[in-house]
């Protein structure tokens, strides 16, 4: 529905801006790191290792202080469990402790919140290798013992911790490592409980408040038969409610558990782990969002068939015979590589997840990923990411009218950064990094004009977009 006013944003509403550790970084065997399993991992040919990042390791006083300049009152940031842990479990690098201690009481200086990520895809290699990672039980121990060092050192001075950075992503793109798809749900099973077990920790240890932060979007089905609307609700289970039940009320969605146990692919659950999930509770929900999804629903036969056509290899990973199949959304528009732009999605995310859980939400990713050009005279014009933003953070404004409590907006990146598989070349952030692919450059530092931009909406408190 239309509304003749909108309501402002909360006093007190964080403005800011997201990164991870991995991304950004840089020195990535420097005072005690080891290597992550996203260092290990294959980068796509002509683009960039996270090697060198964007070299923030060293340079974190400088960004910091420019996100003060434009006005953030929040930063979400990652810390790397490698750095923090070399060896996974054991020995922790005090080195390292100290790193995270000094951006932290950076960002304090200027009145910034830390957001703190206890997870972005950074697994210590040295785990994967002795166990098998996630595959194995012994990793929710490692983690919560890790979450205890971070608890310990940072919970008198963080409010707000998230656990796991999406790991639906994870779980539903990188399945195919633990051999099957009882194996891959085994996986997320164990990393479902850490999670848990994160939680309760954080609340017998700070008076911080913790929540999940995966990737969240409505899901539309691909037309108005009855069937894609089943096929919708089950991707939404899958894709969404297998990671937000599970944290919020402690349950797996019915009838997605029913499926794996007809397909004799449930995971193997303990009454201790029912216990786990059951006692640990967010305090907010936390997530990313890049643009609604859609889907239709396909038969057994037909999505075999798709799974196993290997020139289509992405619409073989969205595929789930006797479910449904992702299809691209004709009527959403695009960026350049071909991320969905859907503003009113955010809306209907928003929406859902109050309605569903009705806990103070968070938004930690949302952003324009395209390649920048940097003029001859230094400026760089991303009209288009200002257009985006712009149009994302009314939908914000638009569903706090709605009644929806969110307390904060944190696109992706508050700085350039190595994105997941394009490199440096996709870039998302307020401030240019003067580096490509395999070029260093002197990764000077330049405000875009979404800089500037962005600085009027965060001093304003969104009432200039
Ligand atoms: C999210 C991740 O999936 O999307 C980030 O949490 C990632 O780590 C971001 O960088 C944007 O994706 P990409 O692939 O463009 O870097």
């Amino acid at each position: 529905m239309d509304y003749k006013s909108l309501k402002p944003f909360p006093e007190g509403f964080l403005w800011g801006g997201s990164s991870s550790a991995y991304q950004c970084e840089g020195a990535y065997l420097e005072e005690g790191r080891t290597l992550s399993v996203s260092d290990t991992a294959k980068v796509p040919e002509g683009t960039t290792n996270f090697n060198d990042g964007v070299d923030h390791y060293h340079r974190f006083k400088e960004d910091i202080a420019l996100m003060a300049e434009m006005g953030f009152t929040e930063f979400r940031f990652s810390i790397a469990w490698p750095r923090i842990i070399p060896q996974g479990a054991g020995e922790v690098n005090q080195v390292a402790v100290q790193h995270y201690h000094d951006v932290i009481d950076e960002c304090h200086k200027y009145g910034i919140e830390p957001v703190v990520t206890l997870y972005h895809f950074d697994l210590p290699q040295v785990l994967q290798d002795k166990y098998g990672g996630w595959a194995s039980r012994q990793c929710i121990d490692d983690f919560v013992e890790y979450c205890r060092v971070c608890y310990k050192e940072y919970g008198p001075k963080v409010k707000y911790f998230l656990t796991i950075n999406e790991q639906n992503m994870m779980a539903l793109f990188q399945g195919a490592m633990y051999g099957s798809e009882k194996g891959q749900w085994q996986a997320n099973h164990h990393m479902l409980v850490a999670q848990a077990k994160a939680m309760i920790l954080c609340h017998e240890m700070c008076d911080a408040k913790v929540g999940p932060a995966p990737n969240i979007t409505a899901i539309y089905p691909a037309s108005s038969s009855p069937e894609d609307n089943l096929a919708a609700m089950d991707w939404d289970q899958l894709r969404n409610r297998l990671f937000l039940d599970t944290a919020v009320f402690g349950t797996y969605p019915e009838a997605l558990l029913n499926w794996w146990k007809d397909k004799g692919i449930a995971p193997d659950i303990t009454d201790q782990d029912w216990e786990d999930l059951k006692n640990g509770n967010p305090d907010f929900i936390a997530f990313n969002y890049y643009g609604a999804g859609t889907v239709k629903y396909v038969s057994e036969e037909e999505g075999k068939k798709m799974k196993s056509d290997t020139a289509n290899f992405m619409t073989g990973l969205m595929t789930y015979p006797g479910m449904s199949t992702a299809v691209q959304n004709l009527l959403q528009e695009r960026t350049s590589y071909g991320m969905g732009v859907d503003p009113i999605g955010l809306r209907v995310t928003l929406r859902q997840l109050w309605e569903r859980y009705h806990l103070p939400l968070i938004i930690t990713e949302n952003g324009c990923g395209v390649p920048d050009k940097l003029e001859e005279d230094g400026t760089i014009h991303d009209d288009y990411r200002i257009d985006y933003l712009r149009r994302h953070i009314k939908a914000c404004q638009e569903a706090i009218t709605d009644g929806v409590q969110l307390f904060g907006y944190s696109p992706w990146s508050a700085f350039d950064l190595i994105s997941t598989h394009q490199g440096i070349t996709k870039r998302y952030g307020f401030i240019y990094i003067n580096r490509d692919e395999f070029d260093l450059k002197d990764m000077k530092r330049i405000r875009k004009d979404s800089f500037y931009w962005y600085q009027k909406v965060c001093k304003s408190n969104g009432q200039e977009l």
